[in-house]
């Protein structure tokens, strides 16, 4: 069964075709992050606009790279939310409209179910049911126990700010422009960690919601004492800073594992690329003897393959999406 999967949800405009749920014909991601850099953060009108203009030539590519055409898919994907509620609907309303006119059956498919679905991507050794996975991206950091591919429950979340929004107010706090996570990650690796002490942020060291507004406003205390640091002192925040949130994650998601009985953990979201934290999490899997998914780079940030991936199964259990049906700007779980 071969799905068009189509993703707008924030400033990527994504299509891709895959072939039942699991083979990757073609991942096409076009990204405005040049547009918004400038901004400093995603500006909501821009990213509708450019939507508008990239949705056709991004589906064409799509299509074109799989080597198939509109009249040889089974069924349309589209991210249905949470989101930007502009950025959304250029991508749902194309995806129904180009159902309708294929007389094809289309589904609506949440982004955060699908971030968890990108690890049985292209992958031949998935996941078994249950595992726990963090969800860590630019607009959400959130714990589950993932029981199907269509049952996912939420343990916790972040009570402020995402893991990946406090990397990205670090870095503009930083002078080091946006988005911020491949910068500090980078940066990182050339400072000493233990240079500056940043708070880690448990809230509860046995539940499981998140909370990171504290450790970025040490950040900025660091950078108001200090205000026109040195490369090796810049270099310092970003290790002091990348350490206190790779502890809070890997003791977060080893702690969900345990309590879970789990023995298998995802990682995923843009802050899934993360190089310190994807050392960290290997080494602590390895001695805790637990399996441990990360989806390649390619899939961690915003793709349209995960939101094709998992339309597979919605069409699989019969759950099409009716046409009067709207986006959602907020989470829902
Ligand atoms: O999943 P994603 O592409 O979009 C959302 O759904 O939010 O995640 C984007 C976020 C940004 O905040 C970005 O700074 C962060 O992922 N990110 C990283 C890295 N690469 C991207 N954070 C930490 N380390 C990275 N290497
Ligand atoms: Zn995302």
């Amino acid at each position: 069964m071969m799905i068009l999967g189509v993703e707008s949800s924030c400033d990527e405009t994504a299509a891709a075709v895959v072939a039942d749920g699991r083979k990757i014909y073609s991942s096409v991601v076009a990204s405005q992050v040049e547009t918004h850099h400038i901004y400093g953060g995603v500006v909501p009108e821009l990213a509708s606009r450019m939507h508008l203009e990239a949705i056709v030539p991004v589906v064409e590519k799509a299509l074109a790279e799989a080597e198939t055409t509109a009249k040889q898919i089974d069924a349309v994907a589209a991210t249905r939310g949470p989101g930007l509620v502009g950025a959304l609907l250029v991508g749902f309303s194309f995806a129904k409209a180009y159902a309708y006119v294929l007389k094809k059956p289309w589904v609506g498919i949440n982004h955060l179910e699908a971030h968890l679905y990108s690890v049985f991507l292209d992958n031949s050794a998935p996941p078994r049911f249950p595992f726990v996975a963090l969800l860590a991206s630019g607009g959400h950091t959130n714990l589950y126990r993932v029981n199907g591919h269509l049952q996912a429950e939420l343990l916790g979340q972040t009570r402020d700010d995402a893991a990946g929004e406090a990397y990205d107010k670090v870095t503009k706090l930083l002078g080091l422009g946006y988005p911020g996570g491949a910068v500090i990650d980078r940066l990182a690796v050339k400072g000493d960690p233990n240079a500056i002490q940043f708070p880690r942020p448990y809230l509860d060291k046995n539940g499981f919601d998140f909370s990171f507004s504290g450790l970025k406003s040490a950040v900025a205390r660091q950078v108001r004492e200090n205000p026109d640091p040195s490369p090796r002192q810049i270099a310092d925040i970003a290790a002091g800073f990348q350490a206190a949130v790779v502890d809070v994650l890997t003791h977060k998601l080893l702690h969900a594992a345990k309590t879970c009985h789990c023995r298998e953990m995802a990682l995923v979201g843009g802050v899934a690329a993360n190089r310190g934290l994807n050392a960290r999490l290997t080494k602590s899997a390895r001695r805790d003897g637990l399996g441990l998914h990360i989806p390649p780079v390619s899939l961690c940030g915003d793709n349209a393959a995960m939101i094709a991936g998992l339309g597979y199964h919605y069409c699989r259990a019969g759950q099409y999406g009716a046409l009067d049906s709207d986006v959602y700007s907020r989470t829902r779980f």
